[in-house]
């Protein structure tokens, strides 16, 4: 775990007035873990929407962008990527598959799974921040980058803006990228599936305690704090947020650090923005990509795009 930066980010956002913690922290080992577990349950239709949309359109992905080399960003299992793997090698261009993510952990297990699924395919995972580790990814070749899971929906706009035009440079004519966007729709269908029934999404937000238990020594117990989410319409994102049960001080010994919590003072771990159509094509373009082609699921909750750099 890179460990200066989660101190300054730490540092940051819990002495920032309105407190944040943000969200790659989630994902140590058992973050990743607790997240694949999110990725089954009832409520959480992302995955399996996405899945569904990508078994439609990954052999059209495949035909408009014949890449030699498929990088994923934020891989974590890599499970729905399969369909574009498939799809890739029966085109008979696919050479290397290349997982990126910040846990090692589930990078390691996922290359090993797909290496015994796709014989004599090169899989090279590569540790990094997407928002800082971009120039890591390998040049050569023809290369597809998929973002897949709605990760975009977790920066802010600010942040999503910044991230998208670095993805613009990196991409080379002929390159391109393929994008999972969660769509807006019923605010109980969304609050459920930030909420769900069985406690595990509260788990996986409480993780971000124990990442800042064990790595920078805080005495803080996850069962002081109540697992919150909430759809605000204005910036049409879900908000996770953990919320303090009692008046709290917690001594962080490795900031030099106490930070205070009012009873019922939350602090903000996650959004994850939901789209339309038209605003992806916007942002696509406003960061100098051309969006190709649009599919969705067959109940329409996803989007994936595929965009090319612009060419003029
Ligand atoms: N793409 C998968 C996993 C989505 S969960 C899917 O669609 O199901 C988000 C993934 O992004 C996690 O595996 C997490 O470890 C990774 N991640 C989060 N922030 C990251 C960052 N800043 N840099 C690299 N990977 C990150
Ligand atoms: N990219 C996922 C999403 O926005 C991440 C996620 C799912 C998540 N459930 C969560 C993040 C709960 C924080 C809390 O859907």
């Amino acid at each position: 775990m890179a460990y200066l930066a989660l101190a300054a980010d730490v540092r940051a956002g819990l002495t920032a007035e309105s407190k944040t913690l943000p969200a790659k922290w989630f994902y140590d080992e058992r973050g990743s873990l607790l997240f694949d577990e999110i990725t089954r349950l009832p409520e959480y239709y992302p995955t399996r929407a996405e899945r569904a949309a990508l078994q439609n359109c990954a052999p059209a992905v495949a035909g408009a962008c014949p890449a030699e080399t498929l990088i994923e960003l934020g891989s974590g299992t890599s499970d729905k990527t399969r369909l574009l793997l498939s799809a890739l090698r029966a085109g008979g261009t696919l050479h290397s598959f290349v997982p990126f993510d910040v846990d090692p952990t589930v990078l390691a297990s996922a290359t090993l799974a797909l290496e015994a699924a796709f014989p004599g395919l090169s899989v090279r995972p590569v540790v990094g921040d997407f928002e800082r580790d971009l120039q890591l990814l390998p040049r050569q070749g023809r290369r597809l980058i998929a973002f897949l899971g709605s990760t975009i929906g977790n920066f802010e706009p600010p942040a999503r803006a910044t991230f998208l035009r670095s993805l613009r440079e990196v991409l080379a004519p002929g390159d391109g990228l393929l994008l999972g966007t969660d769509l807006v729709k019923s605010p109980d269908r969304l609050v459920a599936a930030y909420d769900d029934s069985a406690g595990v999404t509260a788990a996986f937000n409480r993780n971000v305690l124990e990442v800042l238990r064990r790595e920078l020594g805080a005495d803080v117990d996850p069962v002081d704090f109540d697992h919150v989410a909430v759809w605000d319409e204005q910036q049409q994102w879900m908000e996770m947020r953990l919320r303090a049960r009692n008046d709290l001080r917690i001594a962080i010994p490795a900031l030099d650090l106490t930070v205070q919590f009012a009873r019922g003072e939350h602090v903000r771990t996650e959004v994850s923005a939901k789209f339309t159509r038209e605003r992806v094509h916007r942002e696509l373009a406003e960061a100098g990509l051309t969006l190709d082609q649009w599919w969705s699921d067959p109940k329409g909750d996803v989007g994936l795009s595929l965009s090319f750099p612009a060419t003029s």
